[in-house]
């Protein structure tokens, strides 16, 4: 029979059958259990006329079945069709990326999202809480990380033009943070649908925020910064002294301590090595470490957060820079700057997350750009991310199996409000989520039409998204 229902991600196997399955509570009447003969990723989820039962390998399955099941009664109206579905995840790793710091988003936003997240049988949400235009965790002992580090006195308006002389601004003070319990609170309600949050505290580059609340943590303590207002690159990197090792120590454990997922990221990208050429005190801490080469004082750092790290029972992830100095074996790599990465890094055994900005940069327009809002360039449609290519070259096995998953990024440059995000996420993030998922290979075609099926429970969620063409 055709479907009754549309299903995004569509599962792996689903058995429409005849009949109906009368309630109005239909939550009420779902039964719920772990069962130890299914495997781990797995559940089994069936609705007959009597009822409706959800069965799977683990609580990380049991939340896949439970949004499942979401789909199948938003907006089923009393009558839910009857089925079988058996199902499970290609990749552990389904993750969507937020940048929280170029633009702050209230707590009840993000949770708006974690639900679209959840919806989409997503699993982790990467939380980008630091850069060089806002600082936006609350770290115990540096309350000027919140009280300066937090707030910009106002933001560049428009493109980033190389013209100095070009730049306005829109004399708005912008800003906010989240307090350890207003994140704890965050964690837990992504737990209950089934998300993991991964922390990024960005390092040893995009920390100007965390300078103009502390100079002591830049190369030229001498020198008074603000929090950046424009966009691009900052030169402004972390110092090399004890103090900002000590400040890192306090930070990551803070942070591991509010995060239970098994792993931090520590960011790792764009750390211009400008300031560590020019200083002194960064020439003498090479020849203390016994360094000849300027790029690789970064590699003291990954080591130095992945050892504090350690020492919480948890893994570094970065993105692929740090692949250029020394890191850990046990480094997770996050691919963005181009898909032929992931065959360097899997070739060099590391396990990798495919996040790259030729499919999976969600801060790209998806449409042509006379016709869509300002966003920072390059057009990465919805088709693109449904039918691309994530691995350009081939993978050997052993290469294959170090990918942990797929990533979509949410950069907030150009996304001032929810709504914003919500319009460049939504309906990406359902072609990703079909991807990271793994299901059943379908035409562009039939995976648009069922698409355009979903989307109305995006405006039942109160989710605001690109029309389809
Ligand atoms: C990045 O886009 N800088 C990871």
């Amino acid at each position: 029979m055709p479907d009754p229902i549309a299903l995004v991600p569509l599962p792996q196997s689903v058995v429409w059958s005849d009949g109906t399955w009368e309630t109005n509570d239909p939550w009420d009447g779902l039964s719920v259990g772990l069962n130890d003969a299914l495997p781990a990723t797995e559940y089994a989820l069936s609705i007959s006329p009597t009822g409706a039962s959800l069965t799977a390998g683990s609580e990380a399955a049991l939340a896949d079945g439970r949004n499942t099941f979401a789909q199948i009664v938003t907006g089923a109206n009393g009558a839910i069709p009857c089925v079988t579905i058996s199902d499970r995840p290609e990749h552990a790793w389904r993750g969507m990326h937020l940048d929280v710091s170029r633009h702050f988003l209230p707590v009840e936003e993000i949770e708006t999202l974690i639900d679209g997240l959840a919806l989409h049988r997503l699993n982790v949400l990467h939380l980008h809480l630091t850069d060089d235009q806002g600082w936006r965790v609350e770290i115990k002992g540096y309350p000027r990380l919140t009280e300066v580090g937090a707030w910009r006195e106002q933001t560049l308006v428009g493109h980033m033009s190389g013209d100095e002389e070009s730049w306005t601004f829109d004399g708005t003070r912008h800003g906010g943070f989240y307090t350890q319990e207003e994140l704890t609170g965050l964690v837990e309600y992504a737990r209950k649908r089934g998300i993991m949050i991964v922390p990024e505290i960005d390092l040893p580059g995009h920390m100007q925020a965390a300078i103009a609340a502390y100079p002591e943590l830049g190369n030229f303590p001498e020198q008074q910064l603000g929090v950046r207002e424009v966009w691009g690159i900052s030169d402004h990197v972390l110092g090399v002294s004890d103090e900002v090792f000590d400040f890192l120590r306090d930070v990551l454990t803070q942070v591991a301590d509010i995060f239970p997922a098994p792993y931090v990221h520590i960011g790792g990208d764009e750390c211009p090595r400008t300031e560590w050429e020019r200083s002194s005190a960064a020439r003498a801490r090479m020849n203390e470490w016994g360094l000849t080469r300027v790029s690789e004082i970064q590699g003291r750092f990954t080591q130095f957060a992945a050892d504090v790290l350690a020492e919480k029972g948890k893994r570094i992830i970065a993105w692929d820079e740090v692949l250029e100095s020394h890191l850990p074996d046990d480094t997770v790599i996050m691919n963005w700057r181009h898909g032929n990465g992931v065959k360097d890094s899997t070739s060099r055994g590391f396990q990798t997350i495919i996040a790259n900005n030729e499919h999976l940069y969600f801060d790209h327009y998806q449409g042509d750009p006379a016709q869509e809002p300002l966003a920072i360039g390059g057009r990465t449609t919805l088709k693109d991310v449904y039918t691309a290519a994530f691995s350009p070259r081939k993978l050997e096995d052993a290469q294959e199996k170090l990918i942990l998953g797929l990533q979509g990024q949410i950069w907030t440059e150009y996304m001032p409000n929810a709504a914003q995000v919500q319009y460049m996420a939504f309906p990406r993030l359902c072609a990703l989520a079909e991807r990271a998922w793994g299901s059943p290979e379908q035409s562009w075609e039939e995976f648009e039409e069922r698409l355009r099926a979903h989307l109305p429970r995006l405006d039942a969620f109160g989710i605001r998204y690109r029309p389809l063409d």
